[in-house]
């Protein structure tokens, strides 16, 4: 990264910090937010191998675990850049799961995981860094795992990022959307082949 985009990348992590205080991400766990959890749920049971280790990338405040609800797995890890963030999902005590505060330009995985998710988390990255992010997390997607990725709208700029990865194979892209005018994601899940 040249030294704009560390500054830019310095500025979003403390606006990300500022604004878990607030309370302002407290409309993730609305029901408007609800269905993409929910077709992310979808994804792991259809996708994953059962009783799955899941990384959740820009976990935020853990909500999409507190989402999966009866849906059994073996391990949750969180890992998110907003120390406010993982203050408030360590706070919840959820079972079988851990939260870590780390950048994800700086994270390297201590174990292989049967699911890896961005959700609402890749386009945060900067370009330059999202390949090799994505390939350093792929590189711990164990072999019968699934990449689950979810975007706000079109998310220009991320998509290809999959969709032309020559190990990716889509298994599943469905776009969800909700009662309210421009408000829908691109749910996208992914074998990786080696
Ligand atoms: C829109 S929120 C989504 C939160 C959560 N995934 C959800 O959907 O409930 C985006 C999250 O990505 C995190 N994030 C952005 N850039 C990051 C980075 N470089 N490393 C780790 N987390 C990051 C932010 O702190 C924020 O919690």
């Amino acid at each position: 990264m040249n030294i704009l985009d560390k500054f830019h990348h310095w500025r979003r992590r403390r606006r990300w910090n500022k604004q878990y205080r607030s309370g302002r991400w407290k409309s993730l766990k609305s029901d408007l937010e609800a269905s993409r959890y929910f077709k992310i749920k979808q994804d792991l049971e259809a996708f994953a191998p059962k009783n799955p280790s899941i990384l959740d990338i820009g976990c935020g405040d853990g909500v999409l675990n507190e989402r999966l609800g009866d849906f059994e797995f073996s391990y949750f890890l969180g890992v998110d850049f907003s120390s406010e963030s993982i203050k408030q999902a360590q706070g919840k005590n959820l079972p079988k799961s851990e939260f870590e505060h780390c950048d994800v330009l700086h994270f390297v995985p201590e174990q292989t995981f049967d699911a890896i998710i961005f959700n609402e988390s890749f386009y945060y990255i900067p370009d330059t860094e999202k390949s090799r992010v994505l390939q350093l997390l792929l590189d711990h997607l164990s072999p019968e795992g699934v990449l689950i990725v979810s975007i706000f709208r079109d998310g220009p700029g991320c998509w290809e990022y999959f969709k032309e990865h020559p190990n990716l194979k889509e298994l599943d892209h469905e776009t969800i959307t909700t009662s309210k005018e421009m408000t829908y994601w691109k749910i996208g899940a992914y074998k990786c082949s080696r």
